[in-house]
């Protein structure tokens, strides 16, 4: 599903929000972090997109327009995420959805294998947050991405549920080392969009039938409304420490 105007967020995001405002997005070229682009370049900010693949950046800036550049980065690679924010002055705000793992069950997968949310998705943002604090604003806002996984397991996935869960404690540990600073972290459910559609489609319909009966909403989250989740954090100057779930009511807190 594609993501929507802010017309459709007009009634809580003005259209102002983000004027003189830097939001650097890694792993913005898709999924989440491109909502999350458009909420902040048609509410008047800047945004840098990260990833792997200059096509896909390329694209996703077109489209976005004058508020968006681009530039490549890997997160498995310090010296490249450093390059990454050597031409950026001040940065407000930053989320990171890159992340590249494997899943499965402890009898199944190897060390390596079982390390690579770890790797990728916690040494990842990890390694973006390090990069990015020369160039923090002292009122800036850091949303790290989690997964509702890490409070409700969806199956056998233990070193990624641990992965996810460790993001969050990263949220609370940095939102007291960086004040004033704000780091939050947002922890969806099972979103039908860009990251789903390139998966197996058998093991997509087990996932989002089991997701679908599991939410006391009865359905599949949509990237538009995480990236609503990540805009409040981005914006809301009295949220620092905590973790959002946007999950119809999976994880049930
Ligand atoms: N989708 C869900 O159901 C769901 C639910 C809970 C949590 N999450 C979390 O959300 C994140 C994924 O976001 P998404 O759902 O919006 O998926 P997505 O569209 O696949 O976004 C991931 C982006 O990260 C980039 N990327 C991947 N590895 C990278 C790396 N090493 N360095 C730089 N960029 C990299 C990808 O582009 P390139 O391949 O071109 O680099 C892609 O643009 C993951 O952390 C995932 O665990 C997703």
């Amino acid at each position: 599903m594609a993501c929507g105007s802010l017309a459709q967020m007009s009634s809580w995001l003005a259209p102002t929000a983000f004027v003189d405002r830097t939001v650097v997005l890694i792993g913005g070229g898709s999924g989440v972090g491109l909502c999350v682009a458009r909420a902040v370049v048609e509410a008047g900010g800047q945004v840098v997109l990260g990833g792997r693949t200059q096509q896909t950046l390329a694209d996703a800036a077109a489209d976005l327009g004058d508020g968006a550049r681009w530039r490549t980065v890997d997160t498995s690679d310090a010296d490249s995420v450093s390059a990454f924010f050597g031409d950026i002055d001040i940065v407000h705000g930053v989320f990171t959805t890159a992340a590249t793992y494997v899943t499965g069950p402890m009898r199944d997968l190897g060390e390596a294998e079982a390390a690579t949310p770890f790797e990728s998705k916690f040494w990842g943002q990890y390694r973006v947050v390090k990069a990015a604090l020369p160039r923090l604003a002292d009122d800036a806002s850091i949303v790290l991405m989690s997964g509702a996984a890490s409070v409700r397991p969806p199956g056998s996935a233990p070193a990624y549920i641990a992965a996810n869960a460790a993001v969050e404690g990263l949220a609370r540990g940095l939102a007291v080392e960086l004040s004033p600073v704000r780091v939050n972290a947002v922890a969806p459910g099972t979103i039908d969009g860009n990251l789903w559609r390139t998966r197996d489609p058998d093991v997509r319909r087990a996932a989002f039938g089991q997701y679908v009966s599991a939410a006391t909403i009865g359905r599949l989250i949509t990237e538009d409304e995480v990236a609503q989740s990540v805009v409040h954090l981005l914006l809301n100057g009295a949220m620092t420490g905590s973790v959002v779930y946007p999950d119809g009511g999976y994880t049930f807190r």
